[in-house]
């Protein structure tokens, strides 16, 4: 069993718990997810790491309270405890095996959308505990929604605020401020992350590859089961098939398919849909993955 070491209300629906869960805290590295499951029955939920540390041996997962399974745990408090916590798995942000000299030479801009902010979070805590700078653009509906905004401040080179109703910051997309910063305040940069909803990550991918800029993307909402197994997290990178879960979560993000990638995850909407879904996929003779090679 994980115990919740702490629980903490983020925004309306969004919820910060610190897990006690050592071993997977000791080898966590950014860009990785965890499963999580409330009981032994319960469905497993993939979710992008939001912190670790080592030394207190806790994982931070940050969930939105938006199916049965999310609510399901959304509602524990402290002291309880989760059934699973399965981790880390996934690759790492291909930055962290980069050289340090080079990286450090690099521009790097990250774009967090919502709930999107909690896992660029470790990215940019990464990149400046090794000496990195990254500016951060903070994307959401209106200041209420906002969330990380001290943690990222403190680690981020610059933090940009946009709120869609400009009730914080710049007044509209997280796009327009990308456009704001590269055309009106001349900056530049070399390496561009978007980690958000789908919607946002394909506008960014647009509004980026006019400019060249290298763009990758997180697609773990797309996940279902996080093994290789149920298919539901297929994607379609640079014309060929992609597990989210096995050959992501990252992904170049001028080579994903957004639209495909946007109606599979609404098949996936409620937990009956994904059951349904799954059935599906495995009646149309799709063939577990664990095991074999890449
Ligand atoms: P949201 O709808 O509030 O959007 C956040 C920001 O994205 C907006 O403020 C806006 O700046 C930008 N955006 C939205 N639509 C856009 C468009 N068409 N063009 C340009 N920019 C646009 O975000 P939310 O409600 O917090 O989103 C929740 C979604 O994020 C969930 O569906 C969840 O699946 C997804 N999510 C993804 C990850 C990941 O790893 N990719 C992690 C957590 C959550
Ligand atoms: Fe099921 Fe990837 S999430 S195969």
């Amino acid at each position: 069993m994980f115990e919740i070491l702490e629980k903490q209300n983020l925004a309306e629906g969004i919820w910060l718990m610190k897990i006690h869960a050592p071993r997977v805290a000791r080898s966590a590295q950014p860009g990785q997810f965890v499963i999580v499951r409330t009981d032994e029955t319960g469905e497993r939920i993939p979710l992008t790491i939001s912190d670790y540390d080592p030394e207190q041996g806790s994982v931070t997962i940050v969930t939105q309270a938006l199916g049965v399974s999310t609510r399901k745990i959304c509602a524990l408090e402290a002291g309880d405890s989760l059934a699973d916590f399965a981790g880390p798995l996934g690759r790492p942000s291909d930055f962290v095996a980069e050289p340090l000299d080079e990286l450090r030479g690099k521009r790097i801009l990250f774009v967090a959308g919502g709930v999107g902010t909690a896992p660029v979070y470790p990215q940019v805590k990464w990149l400046h505990e090794h000496g990195v700078e990254a500016d951060v653009i903070i994307g959401a509906k209106n200041k209420d929604m906002l969330i990380y905004t001290d943690a990222m401040r403190a680690v981020a080179s610059e933090l940009y605020i946009a709120t869609d109703d400009g009730s914080e910051g710049f007044r509209g997309l997280v796009t327009d401020l990308i456009k704001e910063l590269i055309d009106k305040q001349g900056k530049r940069y070399d390496v561009c992350v978007a980690i958000g909803p789908m919607i946002m990550m394909k506008f960014v991918a647009l509004t980026t590859k006019a400019y060249g800029l290298k763009t990758v993307v997180s697609l773990n909402a797309l996940m279902v089961d996080g093994t290789g197994m149920c298919g539901a997290c297929r994607v379609t990178v640079g014309g060929k098939t992609r597990f989210t879960c096995v050959d992501g979560p990252e992904f170049d993000a001028h080579e994903v398919d957004f639209d495909e990638a946007m109606r599979r995850q609404g098949m996936y909407r409620t937990q009956e849909q994904r059951a349904a879904a799954i059935e599906a996929e495995r009646a149309a003779g799709h063939k577990c993955r664990i095991g074999l090679d890449k």
